[in-house]
């Protein structure tokens, strides 16, 4: 792929919310965007698509994937075998997971009008053969039925991560209710945000104890990285959840 734009090299260098929020307005108006992994060893193509921003969101990669990708590649904490993206948009955290990890098995999901992206991205990457890697359609307000349609069982997720899903309070509950539903008794998920919505966010945090889940705030774990700096600077959280 000629003129790639690299993630890494757009993001080189900031020190501030602004210059962050300048590489990301690039990154977003970029048709294709590549990611480095940090051994250098490859990369991911992302096709975004900027103006499907009527219809959905998921038509760009947010800050938050960035971010989440970066400290599960370069901290050392351990995910788990079986990984349930939710609400991944174009796919960079997902794929980039399964890219990384080649004991790692990842389910890609979003709304179907969404998932076509995340397709696209796989086929750009040639990744159609990686048995590792699955996307489907997986809309929070009708999981079950989803989860039917794809061969998707219950409590069957070691690590759920997912990145920007908290923006609407109508779908916090459909949301708890399919993390809840997916994930296994001892799973662990990472959930990386921008409050974007105060009270949306608040109403996530006091509903997680009714879905049987307890969050720490481990946010300053991403200060302690040079590639997550930038994420604290522009108002990002980073959570770790496990059941109660
Ligand atoms: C702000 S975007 C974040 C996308 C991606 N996680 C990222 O950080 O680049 C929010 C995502 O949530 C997805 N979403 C919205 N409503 C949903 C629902 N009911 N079920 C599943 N995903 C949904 C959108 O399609 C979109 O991809």
């Amino acid at each position: 792929m000629s003129n790639k734009t690299i993630i890494q090299d757009v993001l080189k260098g900031v020190c501030t919310e602004e210059d962050v929020s300048n590489a990301f307005f690039e990154l977003a108006n970029t048709p294709v965007v590549t990611f480095r992994f940090p051994n250098k060893a490859r990369t991911l193509h992302i096709h975004q698509d900027s103006q499907v921003h009527e219809q959905h969101t998921g038509g760009i990669v947010w800050e938050t994937s960035v971010l989440l990708l970066n400290f599960l590649l370069l901290s050392k904490v351990k995910i788990g075998k079986n990984v349930l993206e939710l609400g991944a948009g174009c796919g960079l955290l997902g794929l980039g997971l399964a890219l990384a990890n080649d004991s790692v098995h990842v389910t890609v999901t979003d709304t179907a009008q969404v998932v076509a992206q995340v397709h696209k991205n796989v086929t750009t990457n040639q990744l159609q053969q990686d048995s590792r890697i699955k996307v489907c359609a997986m809309d929070w307000t009708r999981y079950q039925q989803d989860a039917i349609a794809s061969s998707v069982t219950a409590h069957s997720f070691d690590t759920l991560v997912a990145t920007d899903v908290l923006f609407s309070p109508e779908l916090v509950q459909p949301l708890l209710e399919t993390m809840q539903y997916f994930a296994k008794p001892d799973a662990c998920m990472y959930l990386c945000v921008q409050i974007r919505c105060a009270k949306v966010h608040a109403l996530f945090l006091e509903q997680l104890g009714d879905f049987g889940w307890i969050g720490s705030d481990v946010t300053d774990e991403l200060r302690a990285i040079p590639e997550c700096k930038w994420g604290p600077w522009m108002g990002c959280h980073l959570f770790q959840l496990t059941h109660i």
